[in-house]
């Protein structure tokens, strides 16, 4: 089986340590690097979260810092749901390895651009902030990426605002950046995301896998869904870890062709990815957003990608 080369930009929170654990052994998947931006929590925070996973375990990913913040935006990190850390729960015995010396989104343009036309897949789990920095850095970037494949926007509700998802609203310039750019994107949006939720007989039976995968799972997700049920009153979605299923098996995700555009001025609506599936406004489709998701499968997926460590 041919892999696909990987990039995976993270702001290593709970649901992105998920997805940096299916990505690392998936045999679909060639990890080419961890790239990583604020969101969650801070820079220094989501970094030493993203080293701390992939130290205990072994994933020998380089790894590279990013973005401090968003374009524009002051940062506003999701300490509610993801804790002062950002990855409140599992306790990491061993000193974490070091990040590379560079930078995210130069890493992120010398790797495309160094490689075949279209054979670098970019998974971004958090703001777009990174990737964003590339394309204005290495504009002929749109032209040279096989997929960005995005968790963040909604076609219906938010949930960081009524009107806006958590890694939209955390970096709306950067979002607005990249569907204007002609880069093919997969939305992977809170429309999909939230039917694969966590409930508590799931987690306790993911739980009982042997293995040090499953033990920072068992651990994380326990703070996860009690902060989710808290604040929001509902178990937690699994977010990031969906894009890694579907650049592993795309077939178990139903995906429209539509315009998206990224509200940037709405007082009440900054950050809401605006979704035409008609592209009626006649400027063309400019992603494919994902409509359903075969729960089922995924939660498979999820527990083989525990089982690999
Ligand atoms: C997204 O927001 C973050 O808190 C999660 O890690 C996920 O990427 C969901 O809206
Ligand atoms: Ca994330």
């Amino acid at each position: 089986m041919s892999r696909r080369a990987v990039i995976l930009d993270v702001d290593t929170g709970h649901d992105d340590a998920v997805a940096i654990m299916m990505a690392g052994r998936d045999p679909a998947i060639e990890l080419v690097g961890i790239t990583v931006t604020a969101g969650n929590q801070t820079l220094p925070k989501t970094l030493r979260n993203t080293l701390n996973v992939c130290t205990a375990l072994s994933i020998d990913t380089p790894v590279y810092a990013g973005m401090h913040g968003p374009v524009l935006a002051e940062l506003e990190t999701a300490p509610l749901i993801h804790g002062e850390s950002g990855l409140d729960g599992p306790v990491f015995a061993s000193v974490p390895r070091r990040a590379e010396l560079g930078y995210a989104p130069v890493f992120i343009a010398e790797t495309v651009m160094s490689r075949p036309a279209r054979t670098v897949t970019l998974v971004a789990t958090g703001p777009l902030s990174n990737i964003a920095m590339a394309l204005r850095l290495e504009p002929a970037l749109a032209s040279r990426v096989g997929e960005l494949v995005w968790m963040g926007g909604s076609a219906g509700r938010g949930n960081v605002t009524p009107s806006a998802e958590f890694n939209a609203y955390t970096d709306p310039e950067a979002a607005s950046i990249i569907f204007s750019s002609g880069i093919p994107v997969v939305m992977i949006g809170l429309d999909v995301t939230t039917s694969v939720t966590l409930t508590g007989e799931r987690l306790s039976a993911l739980s009982r896998i042997p293995g040090p995968a499953s033990e920072i799972f068992a651990a994380s997700m326990e703070r996860y869904r009690a902060a989710c049920l808290r604040v929001i009153g509902e178990s937690p979605a699994m977010h990031d870890p969906c894009c890694v299923a579907y650049v592993s098996a795309p077939g178990i995700f139903a995906l429209a062709r539509a315009r998206v555009d990224v509200e940037l001025q709405g007082r009440h609506t900054r950050g809401r990815t605006v979704v035409d599936f008609a592209a009626a406004g006649g400027r063309g489709h400019n992603a494919a957003v994902a409509v359903k998701v075969d729960a089922e499968r995924f939660w498979a997926m999820l527990e083989a990608g525990l089982r690999r460590y």
